[in-house]
């Protein structure tokens, strides 16, 4: 298994396992979060084993908690690799996110607390630009904004795309499409033109939202020109877009710099504010779609991830409950930094939030703009009690000094969490002391696009927390390291992580692409879900993720697959062949590193590299730019023609990598990389 990383890894898990640090949840914090939902471990423990043993009787009771417009029939039917949860029940999601609140009579209680980005530097004045939206005026804007996509002739079942920055309009778009049973595709706003033509198109999507433009540190991206391209592109496809909504959220300085095709681009505001704000829910079947989301894989084109109502809803906002101890009533109010543009956003900036009644920060821009402690302002302004980032974000914090987030009042924080990669100890003990007063737990989530939810992670007020593991299975997840056989493997060896039973916010599919569904996450080992991470777990039962096993990089915490950037690399004219690797990055995690074989005629140069990673970038986006290129003649193969990425890493890290390199095709090509180390 250990094949599966480079050495440098395996002596960071090596590390890791000798972790002995551990920090229990203080005794005061369940009281001061309003109670505690599991009050111990033995707790904990009692209600996983019922979990695992009667999933059914189990996620029965917990959906007791949501409303359902018609009951089930049966809680599960496991055909696997296809789930059903909740048979035959109908719901919607927006009704449990708002309409019922409204109805309990919390109408007037804040839903969303939305910070704008500031749009020039010292513009973060006595008076930012925030909104808070309460559930009965978030209701009535979703209605109103249902109802326009009625009048455009979307139909449930039907793929609207949301390319938008993070303004209020993008949860309300969300909803509303949950309301009416549009299944929606949000594309991240960093993403360039051919990234939302590739998925609009094998969405067959024709209904677009977007903004003109988003805040980004002071500048202007241009959302709006993007989606022209997209449509250009699949114009070219025989692919016709119907219908473009924009918010105008960079107005004036954007005057006369979007161009407008009457008929098909409709500014939000004058097609929204014409609407009834009376929208009667559409009784959605529980396994009825919700969302696509695309995601990287390790071979060519993201793939577009099936969500579906009952079980999502169910498990997200559970796992938000119970992972964060959230309260309503309670005075929390809590912040996720993440981007709706990814799962996290989906599900722990809305989705699963917002069932719990309580208020979720929506933050427009950046972590240091206009200043470096721009967050810690904002966590002491608002009062946040749970925060919850990234490692990547971390390891930028702690560069930037511990200054910052000690020129504010951080006291009110009492949860942090961390999700989408490893988080290195240092990063987390880091993250407790400055941020947490070394009083708040760590919840390190670990999950994924697929997973829905929280699967594997602590639970804020009662599970001792180690720096760098995600600790223990969440209720209803029977998570386990395997070998290639699927045998449960000992303690501290490494292997692949697997959940053996269906849980109900797990994919339902890959779209339209049931191949590649069942080949990626179903048939390596039978009967079992393949997360594509490498793990351990140590005596205490607690896991310790490994990273991917497959060719998807974790850069910044995005998934990129090495083929997506490859195929980038050769769209270029100057290129004929490249071969894309992970290296050690001390902000993002992982760096990207390209080997790069040269057209004739086209002559290695710092120009070049540059060209190049601008290249990558228009075609996948700035996430995707290689932070170091190097050029060969010819990339390491394998007699069968195989690039063996394992020497590509070990050059790429700068260590001398004393590998087998027997099935090295041409000896030469190696010493070569070598010599030529930047
Ligand atoms: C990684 C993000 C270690 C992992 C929610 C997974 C993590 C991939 C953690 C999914 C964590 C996410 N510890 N690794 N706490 N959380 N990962 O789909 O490799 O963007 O497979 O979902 O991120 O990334 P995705």
């Amino acid at each position: 298994m250990t094949a599966h990383l480079s050495s440098a890894e395996s002596s960071n898990v090596e590390s890791l396992l000798k972790e002995t640090r551990i920090f229990s949840p203080a005794t005061d914090l369940a009281a001061s979060l309003g109670g505690a939902y599991c009050a111990s471990m033995d707790e904990y423990r009692a209600r996983h084993t019922r979990s695992i043993a009667d999933p059914e009787g189990f996620w029965g009771e917990v959906a007791q908690g949501f409303e359902w417009f018609t009951p089930w029939t049966r809680v599960l039917e496991w055909n696997c690799p296809d789930a059903k949860w909740f048979v035959g029940a109908t719901t919607n999601i927006c009704h449990n996110a708002l309409d019922r609140h409204v109805l309990d009579g919390h109408g007037h209680e804040v839903a969303i607390i939305w910070e704008g980005e500031p749009k020039l530097p010292g513009d973060n004045g006595p008076q930012p630009e925030v909104k808070h939206l309460c559930y009965g005026e978030l209701l009535d804007e979703v209605c109103r904004t249902a109802n326009a996509l009625k009048s455009l002739g979307v139909k449930k079942g039907e793929v609207v795309t949301l390319y938008m920055g993070m303004v209020p309009e993008l949860a309300i778009a969300l909803l509303a499409c949950a309301r009416i049973g549009a299944v929606h595709s949000v594309i991240f706003g960093g993403f360039p033109a051919p990234a939302i033509a590739d998925r609009m198109l094998d969405a067959n999507s024709r209904v677009i939202m977007t903004c003109d433009g988003a805040w980004r540190r002071g500048a202007v991206v241009p959302l709006k020109k993007s989606v022209d391209e997209a449509i250009h592109l699949l114009c070219a496809q025989n692919h016709t877009v119907d219908h473009c909504v924009v918010v105008h959220r960079i107005k004036h300085e954007m005057e006369g710099a979007v161009d407008w095709t009457a008929g098909r681009d409709h500014a939000w505001h004058e097609l929204i504010d014409a609407q009834s704000a009376e929208c009667a829910c559409e009784p959605m079947d529980s396994e009825d779609p919700l969302f696509l989301l695309y995601t990287s894989g390790s071979t060519g084109k993201p793939k577009g991830i099936l969500h579906t109502v009952g079980g999502y809803m169910v498990y997200t906002a559970y796992t938000a409950q119970q992972t964060f101890n959230l309260r309503p009533g309670a005075g929390h109010v809590y912040w996720c930094t993440a981007d709706i543009g990814w799962i996290t956003g989906h599900s722990y900036v809305i989705y699963g939030i917002m069932p719990n009644r309580v208020p979720t920060i929506m933050y427009e821009g950046a972590p240091n703009f206009p200043g470096d402690d721009r967050f810690w302002e904002i966590v002491a302004r608002h009062r946040v009690t749970h925060f919850y980032t990234a490692p990547t974000a971390i390891r930028s914090f702690m560069k930037w000094g511990d200054q910052h987030p000690g020129k504010h009042d951080l006291s009110t924080l009492k949860v942090l969490g961390t999700v989408g990669e490893p988080i290195n100890p240092e990063a987390w003990m880091w993250y407790r002391q400055h941020i947490g007063a070394d009083a708040c737990p760590i919840v390190d989530t670990f999950w994924q696009t697929e997973t829905g939810g929280h699967v594997i992670t602590p639970l804020a007020c009662v599970t001792p927390t180690v720096p760098g593991s995600c600790t223990l299975p969440f209720f209803g997840i029977d998570a386990a390291v395997v070998d290639e056989q699927g045998n449960e493997l000992p303690p501290n060896v490494g292997g692949l992580l697997v959940i053996r039973k269906p849980w109900p916010s797990m994919l339902r599919g890959v779209h339209r692409d049931r191949a590649r569904f069942i080949d990626t996450y179903w048939s390596r080992i039978k009967g079992m879900y393949l997360a594509g991470d490498g793990a351990r777990r140590c005596e205490k039962g607690y896991f310790w993720i490994m990273g991917r096993i497959d060719d998807i990089l974790n850069v910044s915490g995005h998934r990129l697959g090495t083929m997506e950037v490859e195929s980038a690399l050769v769209s270029h004219p100057a290129v004929v062949e490249a071969a894309v690797v992970g290296m050690p990055h001390e902000i993002k995690g992982m760096g990207i590193a390209a080997f790069v074989s040269l057209a004739p005629g086209s002559t290695p140069s710092e120009a070049l590299k540059t060209a190049l990673r601008s290249h990558v970038s228009s075609v996948l986006g700035p996430i995707a730019k290689p932070d170091m290129i190097r050029f060969t003649q010819t990339l390491p193969k394998t007699r069968s023609g195989k690039i063996m990425r394992r020497l590509l890493r070990d050059i790429a890290a700068g260590r001398d990598g004393n590998q087998d390199t027997t099935t090295l095709e041409d000896f030469t090509t190696l010493a070569t990389l070598r010599a030529n180390e930047e």
